[in-house]
């Protein structure tokens, strides 16, 4: 895996898809200590002040493409596994589908999949790639994100009480990736439903409202889990529907808000 690392960049992830050009066929790590463009999913800012883990891989796609199409919940494993390792078994640490990472209800990380167009008969003949882009929260206040995700972001330093160290939960989390996808392109069949079965059982919300916004329209219904395939399974309106894309959120009941601001 070949390694660029910088204390200030647009983003990590645009960066990874230039090298891609001047490193044909190579799996790039490309770090920062900040990034002044840092992009999330949906169009969304990723704010990325200095104290975090801000990372992005570029693999060469070397199997059929549709084989990496769980790549996005794999990712969200190797971060929620390594998030794990820093907190501990106490802490509540969970996947909000897709891959969002949460401790305590908190997002503390988030990942953005992306594929670099070109195909294996590209203009220059290189491998269509995938570039990971992986933003977690790590040493610095929450309060630096902003005021819109005060309540509903965290940082690890905030949870561990002490500084994390970024470089090893990079060398860590790119590895748990790097594991990952080696597996899926190894195996004949797409990550197997074992696997699933295990992430299901740190996936927020299950049994709890929630709503999916897929596109313009917006579905709720109840969690119930994953499929065999990573897919997220809701029960709308009585029945069983899955689903391969959208933004879950959490719907609190009334009662349960009301609830919460007494708590205050
Ligand atoms: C999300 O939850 O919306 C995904 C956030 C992904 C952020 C990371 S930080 C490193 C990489 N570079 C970017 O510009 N974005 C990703």
């Amino acid at each position: 895996m070949l390694t660029f690392s910088y204390d200030t960049i647009d983003s990590t992830s645009d960066q990874a898809k230039q090298l891609v050009a001047e490193n044909p066929g190579q799996i790039i790590l490309v770090t920062s200590d900040r990034q002044t463009a840092g992009r999330g999913r949906s169009g969304r800012v990723w704010r990325s002040p200095a104290g975090g883990a801000w990372f992005s891989m570029a693999w060469p796609m070397r199997v059929e493409p549709q084989r990496y199409n769980s790549v996005p919940l794999l990712a969200g494993k190797a971060v929620l596994d390594s998030v794990k390792a820093i907190l501990g078994p106490a802490a509540r640490v969970q996947i909000k589908w897709p891959n969002d990472v949460l401790v305590e209800d908190k997002k503390v990380a988030g990942v953005l999949c992306e594929r670099v167009l070109g195909g294996r008969a590209g203009a220059r003949g290189l491998p269509a790639t995938l570039v990971v882009g992986v933003g977690i929260n790590t040493n610095f206040n929450s309060d630096r994100l902003g005021d819109d995700l005060r309540r509903s972001a965290g940082t690890l330093s905030e949870f561990t009480g002490g500084c994390v160290d970024v470089t090893d939960l990079i060398r860590g989390c790119a590895a748990r990736i790097e594991r990952l996808i080696t597996r899926l392109e190894l195996e004949r069949s797409e990550m197997g439903s074992a696997f699933f079965a295990r992430l299901e059982t740190n996936l927020a919300w299950v049994g709890h409202a929630v709503s999916l916004h897929v596109g313009d329209r917006v579905v709720t219904g109840l969690c119930v889990g994953l499929d065999g395939a990573g897919r997220l399974r809701l029960e709308v309106s009585g029945r069983e529907e899955v689903f391969d894309a959208g933004e879950v959120s959490h719907v609190r009941t009334m009662s349960a808000m009301i609830h919460q601001q007494l708590a205050r």
